[in-house]
């Protein structure tokens, strides 16, 4: 927690413009700044400073605030983030309220491994460029890839000497404790059997060094090459997982590529180091790298901070990209637009851009770039000719990974362009496309029943009804009840503008009471409210059937009582009305519409179960998009109620 004191002599210093100037360069016109937004592509400057007020406005992408704003959309900070770098940059020292000794040994421990691991960086770098072993070996290496010494710089790439301490040795004698050595996963710990005890030495020897850097540029990791091709030794060594590293929460390439993500609102993913050093040595800088495995969940999420589209570089090989599709299924899980480029046979991105050139490269991503559901529906599509029953099996593969896309709309414009790529009518895919949500759907649902069960102590008494699913239609007609009691008891008392009445009858003017006796009673009200005379009570009782009658005396003497006992059955709370006639009239009338839905839903969902049973797939699709309907109007409804209910 930082302290309100830090945070207020924060603000008094920053100057917006020179806070903003460290990334965009601003030109002066009037009192004012302007440049082209950093946040979309444009050609005229659309981005304006005022320091006279300490604000931004960017009229293309519509962002706009104070100095802290900026630095958090700009760099994808948190508030807390967003302090400290302004605190750093202005040299105000950070007061933290109270935190915990642990929270502050925890911190203090991960500021050792960040500052270890920027010696280790430091060290790296040094011997790549000054060293004879690292010059003639890692540079040389280097230099063979093509990579330029601003491209070195910028990845901060390095050299770790062959050797079993050349790193540790200079760490212990700069005051580095051996523990924290071992922590960051640059040292290796071996039992040493000839009882001497534990024997350490450096992980990474005679390799080339890739630093993985954090969003906030801290390296936090090392990914390291060997050179030649010994056959006994793995290609890369990579950093183990630490407090400070958790790979897969980490995108290789993500620092130096952000603001081009954003920029070009699109992110190519490559397999790894070299692949993403390669394409901004042609100029392509919105790039990141997995690592050579599928992406995570929470990497999904860290691209999705900066744009919503993913294009994936594939390698030629046929074997690859089968394998390759399946990762990509969770991108579009995780909602993200995804479109593939691929590369001649034989070629990855780092061997096609070298051998081509830069202006041809970026052609070829421009030009070779597709959708991948297309692509996938017309690789299937190639291999299934003829052969119907491997036609079957695309058809559930790729209708498999449409099924994955959040949005609906963008469901039904796969399922329309598949239909055209394999030759299958849209109704078939649709049938598949059912099924499958359906399936979830119930996984859904099932999961939901059993994290229902665990919680229901949580929840307020006062406020939580029963589900619709127990009783809906009693429910109902309790609701419809009271609107009748409060129409007996107060009609023409005044709420803010109209009368009970009034209010009741032009509310639920469109609904038509289902118990047969309440009906009555609320048709003669809305006849009576158009000749512009109430019925009182003794209007019942004089002229009403006998199931009228004795409904109307008992919810004019014993109205109290009879609502605590719906109340206990139903758990619902019951105001002291007197008091809160307007708010009551309003809940009430919420409350049977959300009685009304939720029975709705109830007879939809029947119908959906029909519609599936008999094979309706076109029913079911209705019944499906009814009951999302549905669904959204019991939200809106409990919300305003605020009451509890099941997504
Ligand atoms: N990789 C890894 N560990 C390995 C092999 C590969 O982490 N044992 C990751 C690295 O990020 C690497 C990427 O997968 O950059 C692609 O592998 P590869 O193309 O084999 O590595 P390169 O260094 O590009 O080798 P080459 O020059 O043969 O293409
Ligand atoms: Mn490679």
């Amino acid at each position: 927690m930082i302290s309100r004191d830090t945070i207020e002599e924060v603000k008094n210093r920053i100057d917006i413009v020179d806070v903003i100037s460290d990334f965009v360069s601003l030109k002066k016109s009037g009192a004012n700044y302007k440049a082209l937004s950093p946040f979309a592509s444009e050609k005229t400057p659309s981005f304006f400073v005022v320091p006279s007020k300490g604000i931004f406005k960017d009229f293309s992408s519509g962002k706009g605030g104070d100095a802290f704003t900026f630095v958090m959309e700009h760099e994808k900070l948190s508030y807390a983030e967003a302090i400290r770098y302004l605190a750093k940059k202005y040299g105000v020292e950070i007061k933290e309220d109270k935190q915990s000794s642990e929270e502050q040994a925890a911190q203090s421990e991960r500021e050792g491994l960040y500052i270890l691991m920027n010696f280790a960086k430091e060290f790296y770098k040094e011997k790549l460029l000054r060293s004879e072993e690292g010059q003639s070996i890692g540079l040389s290496y280097f230099r063979e890839r093509g990579f330029t010494d601003p491209t070195i710089q910028k990845f901060e790439l390095g050299y770790a000497l062959e050797g079993w301490d050349h790193l540790s040795k200079e760490a212990l004698a700069k005051g580095y404790r051996q523990e924290l050595l071992e922590k960051t996963g640059l040292v290796v710990k071996k039992e040493d059997d000839g009882g001497h005890g534990q024997r350490t030495y450096d992980r990474f020897r005679g390799r080339v060094i890739f630093p993985v850097h954090n969003l906030s540029g801290k390296v936090i990791a090392f990914g390291a090459r060997m050179l030649g091709n010994d056959k006994n030794q793995p290609k890369y060594i990579n950093s183990p997982e630490t407090e400070i590293y958790h790979k897969s929460d980490v995108l290789y390439g993500l620092y130096q590529g952000k603001n081009a993500i954003r920029q070009q609102d699109n992110c190519y993913l490559v397999e790894g180091y070299t692949d993403v050093i390669s394409m901004h040595q042609a100029d392509v800088e919105n790039v990141v790298a997995s690592s050579g495995t599928a992406l995570t969940e929470q990497q999904i999420k860290l691209i999705r901070r900066f744009s919503e589209n993913v294009t994936v570089l594939f390698d030629g090989d046929a074997a690859g990209i089968k394998a390759a599709i399946r990762g990509i299924d969770l991108i579009l899980k995780g909602g993200l637009n995804v479109r593939v480029v691929l590369f001649p046979d034989g070629e990855d991105p780092d061997s096609y851009s070298r051998k081509v050139g830069t202006t041809a490269f970026q052609a070829y991503l421009k030009e070779a770039r597709q959708d991948f559901v297309s692509f996938k529906a017309s690789l299937f599509a190639k291999e299934a000719a003829g052969d119907p029953i491997r036609k079957a099996e695309s058809i559930k593969e790729i209708v498999g990974s449409i099924s994955l896309i959040p949005d609906p709309v963008k469901r039904s414009v796969y399922i329309q362009e598949t239909s055209n790529l394999l030759k299958i009518a849209e109704a078939v895919l649709l049938t598949e496309l059912n099924k499958l949500l359906i399936a979830e759907r119930k996984k859904k649902d099932k999961e939901r029943l059993r994290e229902d069960d665990s919680v229901p102590e949580a929840q307020p008494v006062e406020d939580v009804i029963a589900p619709a699913k127990v009783d809906a239609q009693s429910l109902i007609q309790y609701q419809e009840r009271e609107t009748i009691r409060l129409l007996l008891n107060y009609s023409d008392r005044k709420l803010a503008d109209q009368s009970v009445a009034e209010f009741l009858m032009h509310e639920l003017d469109d609904v038509e009471f289902t118990n047969v006796t309440f009906r009555e009673i609320h048709e003669v009200y809305k006849q009576g409210l158009v000749k512009g005379e109430l019925p009182g009570s003794e209007y019942f009782l004089r002229h009403g059937s006998e199931p009228v009658k004795v409904a109307v005396t008992d919810l004019i003497t014993s109205r109290y009582d009879t609502s605590q006992h719906w109340g206990d059955k139903y758990n619902i709370f019951i105001p002291k009305e007197e008091q809160v006639l307007d708010q009551l009239a309003l809940t009430n009338v919420l409350r049977l519409k959300f009685r009304i839905v939720q029975k709705m839903m109830e007879d939809n969902l029947a119908e959906v179960r029909r519609a599936e049973a008999s094979g309706d797939w076109d029913k079911l699709d209705e019944a499906l998009t009814v009951q999302t309907g549905l669904k959204q109007a019991e939200q809106e409804l409990a919300k305003e109620l605020g009451i509890v209910v099941a997504r």
